[in-house]
């Protein structure tokens, strides 16, 4: 072992320096608070393979450049690291509030946080996972290796402070070059996001509930009347038996086999709710075998822990004992007979009602593996508990049937999750600060480990208003999970709810995101195969430019950037936006809108799309292929495409396409090519249609056959800024013809005569405005105005609250 230091001992008290040693990759440090701690350390379940934290890497070059020091006090170990002044923070996982997170302190504890704010200190999952960008531009990564409840302190400038009950290693990664180096090592390390299918890329309809087949067969052909791309739809509690994980209710949902083919017939997937309580039932089967195998979580004297959920008395699986998992996934392989393509963890912090911690007692008993750290209290295993949930359905999954790829949704997680799940960012508002901090969540998670995220979109509690439901559809349909859902006794939130105006923004939205789909596929294939993050933040292009590091309003998938607005009344094509230095062309598929984000093309770039399907199925790999393409300062561009079957595993044996295009100006003809490819699968025979940027959303179109050159020769100077200024001119007037979303935020005038108790009208040259009285017409407080009727000319009436 490599300079240890000698740790200065007082009589309660050790502190001093951590020592290290170099493991796994060049860069990569482990630090515990002596020798001792280091052989006696609970194994890692945040590490893909437990015993990288243990190799020694023989070969380093280097020495760390950051040292941390350490404090324990009665087992209490304070870690703490000083970087060069200047230094910002990201990372920490799922927070919400800003994007970065200098100043902040968090404390990793899973929590059932219906309605967060800006505020919360702890969300749904845990993350001690801090990203420093230091002055230089170069990014350093650290994580302290622990389950258990963390403080996470970068209150004190430039310094990291982690502070945990029990003893644990740090594990530090860099200085690397950029930001990005970092986070994919890090991925690597705990653990690639699982590949996607396909079809999870596309957008998904949720509610809570659907709550009859019925309705669930009336919310899909709706989609499919209107045009607006959809891929799933999402069953929640109420689907159950009396909320009985794993039965159906016999009114309501009596036959899921055939609700589900006729949902595939249209092209519609299905994915269902499990919670981790079960109840509390003798002859209910789930609960009888559970209590036969004496796999459930136990008290602190050994017998079942009962604690409150949906159903009444519950008690709740032990996912830390093989025998617990086993059990859980062999019931998820035979509900999968029923047509479970996806499945949904809720509730797996996990939270139990009626309790002022949200949870289950710390003193629970575990009787956990041996591996995972053998039987410890809950205090231990509480962050972990969803993971093993969402690891144990995954499984369950993955056995039902080997040749699909398991989709599974948590809403609890550790550093690890994404190995086997995707996540959300929980009981979000329906209110413009949600939808602006949705942007830094979704981006915290990736740099955290875990790319597959998103929001509910439209906001979960409360009622969205057109204006911003439409926003929120425009900025949630370009993240990596695309979602909406909202909650119970809300007004409805479907894209066609708000109105005409908004259903064609939502409409617009998501066939934006369809378009991108080769091009977000190949960005997961990316992140799967080599940990490189899905949407990160702006800064990431130049971590070296202070200015772009405060960005909250854009975000990049790749070399495409994202700009949004996220105020009612700033349409995004007004803003000032700070984009890094450098070529950034923007452009539209001829949908630019004010509630739209904007969207532009680093140069150097060329990102594939294609036709705006209504789902993912309806594509075939010999459809017409189309791709962007932005030149930089030397004229060349290169990108790259990955396609396989969507599903399954073939691509583990080489049954894919890697395909990279290049482009090149030379004496006024830019020819664009493909200039190397890998994989088994044989080029589909399909017309290639190449889009050349010119900046201000014009293009020079060119058709050709891909795998072959096609050239497009440049106009003169003087054509090209004609081209542009023509384009330009039909990009304004597209927005100043736009439809807008009426901003039913500045209605005050509206809601002043509401209060004379009886409905009202109130008309400008576009709407009519009519508020209507909630409580049979009574109307207390403008709390109680909750009903508002917005009519348009044609008297197509939309609702909202
Ligand atoms: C809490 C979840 O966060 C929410 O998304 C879900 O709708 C409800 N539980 C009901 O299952």
């Amino acid at each position: 072992m490599a300079g240890v230091e000698a740790a200065a001992s007082g009589s309660d008290v050790q502190s001093g320096n951590m020592v290290f040693k170099p493991i796994l990759e060049e860069g990569v440090f482990r630090f515990d608070c002596s020798a001792d701690d280091m052989d006696a350390a609970f194994p890692s379940l945040s590490f893909v393979n437990q015993k990288d934290r243990d190799t020694l890497l023989l070969t380093t070059k280097g020495k760390p450049s950051f040292t941390p020091t350490f404090e324990c006090v009665a087992g209490q170990q304070t870690v703490k690291i000083e970087l060069p002044a200047g230094t910002t923070f990201y990372g920490t996982g799922e927070v919400s509030g800003q994007l970065e997170r200098s100043g902040k302190r968090v404390f990793t504890w899973n929590t059932d946080a219906w309605g967060y704010g800006a505020g919360t200190t702890s969300l749904y999952q845990s993350h001690p996972w801090v990203l420093a960008v230091i002055p230089s531009g170069e990014a350093f990564g650290v994580l302290a290796d622990t389950t258990r409840r963390c403080e996470i302190d970068l209150r004190k400038e430039s310094t990291i402070m982690f502070c945990a009950p029990s003893s644990f290693p740090v594990i530090t990664f860099g200085p690397l070059p950029l930001p990005v180096d970092v986070v994919a090592l890090f991925s690597r390390i705990t653990g690639t996001v699982f590949m996607p299918p396909k079809w999870s890329l596309g957008y998904h309809q949720c509610r809570y509930s659907y709550d009859s087949d019925i309705r669930v067969r009336e919310i899909s052909r709706t989609f499919r009347e209107k045009g607006i791309p959809c891929d799933v739809i999402w069953m929640d509690i109420d689907y159950m038996d009396g909320f009985r994980c794993f039965t159906f209710d016999k009114e309501r949902f009596s036959d899921p086999q055939s609700l589900v083919k006729d949902l595939h017939d249209t092209g519609f997937k299905a994915i269902w709710m499990l919670d981790p309580g079960i109840k509390h039932e003798e002859g209910y089967f789930v609960y009888d075998s559970g209590s036969e195998k004496d796999i459930w979580t136990q008290t602190a004297d050994g017998r079942p822990f009962v604690g409150d959920v949906w159903p009444g008395p519950c008690v709740f699986p032990d996912f830390t004992q093989s025998k617990a998992r086993l059990w859980w996934s062999s019931l998820v392989k035979d509900f999968t007979e029923y047509g479970v393509d996806g499945i949904w963890n809720d509730m797996n912090e996990p939270a139990v009602f009626k309790t002022v911690t949200k949870t289950m007692p710390e003193s629970n008993v575990h009787r956990g593996d041996a591996e995972l750290g053998g039987c410890q209290n809950h205090a231990h295993y509480h962050n972990v508990y969803g993971m093993l949930m969402a690891r144990s359905t995954y499984e369950g999954m993955k056995v039902a049937d080997e040749s699909k790829r398991p989709f599974v949704l948590t809403r609890a997680g550790l550093i690890g999750s994404q190995r086997y799940a995707a996540t959300w960012t929980g009981d979000n508002l329906s209110t413009w600060e949600h939808l602006h901090m949705s942007i830094s969540m979704v981006l915290q998670l990736g740099i955290s480990g875990q790319p597959l995220a998103g929001p509910d979109i439209g906001g979960f509690c409360k009622n969205a208003t057109p204006k911003l439901f439409g926003r929120w559809m425009g900025i949630g349909a370009m993240f990596p999970f695309s979602r909406g859902h909202s909650e119970k006794d809300t007004s409805d939130h479907e894209p066609w709810s708000f109105g005409e105006e908004c259903e064609e923004v939502c409409r617009l939205a998501l066939r934006r995101r369809y378009r991108l789909l080769p091009h977000m596929y190949t960005l997961f294939y990316l992140a799967h195969t080599k940990g490189i993050p899905v949407a990160v933040p702006t800064f990431f292009v130049d971590s070296k430019d202070s200015k772009l590091r405060t960005n909250e309003n854009s975000f990049m998938l790749g070399p495409l950037l994202i700009y949004a607005s996220t105020t009612p009344d700033q349409r995004v094509h007004e803003m000032q936006h700070t984009l890094p230095e450098g070529i950034w062309l923007s452009f539209d598929f001829d949908d630019s809108h004010p509630d739209l984000p904007a969207l532009y093309l680093q140069g150097g770039s060329i990102i594939p799309f294609s036709h705006p399907y209504q789902h993912v199925g309806e594509a075939d790999p010999s459809d017409d292929l189309s791709m962007l393409i932005a030149l930089d300062e030397n004229g060349k561009a290169e990108g790259v495409l990955y396609e396989d079957d969507g599903d399954g595993y073939e691509y583990t044996k080489g049954e894919y396409l890697l395909t990279t295009y290049v482009a090149e100006l030379q004496s006024s003809v830019v020819t664009i090519r493909v200039s190397k490819y890998e994989g088994l699968w044989k080029r589909p025979k399909r017309r290639l249609h190449v889009h050349l940027l010119l900046g201000k959303y014009a293009t020079l179109d060119a058709y050709g056959v891909d795998g072959d050159s096609i050239q497009i020769t440049m106009p003169s100077e003087s054509e090209v800024s004609d081209i542009v200024y023509a384009s330009n001119k039909k990009f304004t007037s597209r927005i100043e013809t736009a439809r807008q979303i009426p901003n039913v935020e500045k209605v005050s005038e509206a809601k002043g005569i509401a209060l004379s108790r009886t409905p009202v009208e109130l008309k400008s040259s576009d709407w009519v405005l009519k508020v209507v009285p909630w409580i049979g017409g009574r109307i207390l407080s403008m709390e109680h105005i909750n009903s508002v009727m917005l009519v348009n000319k044609q008297r197509k009436w939309s609702l909202f609250h």
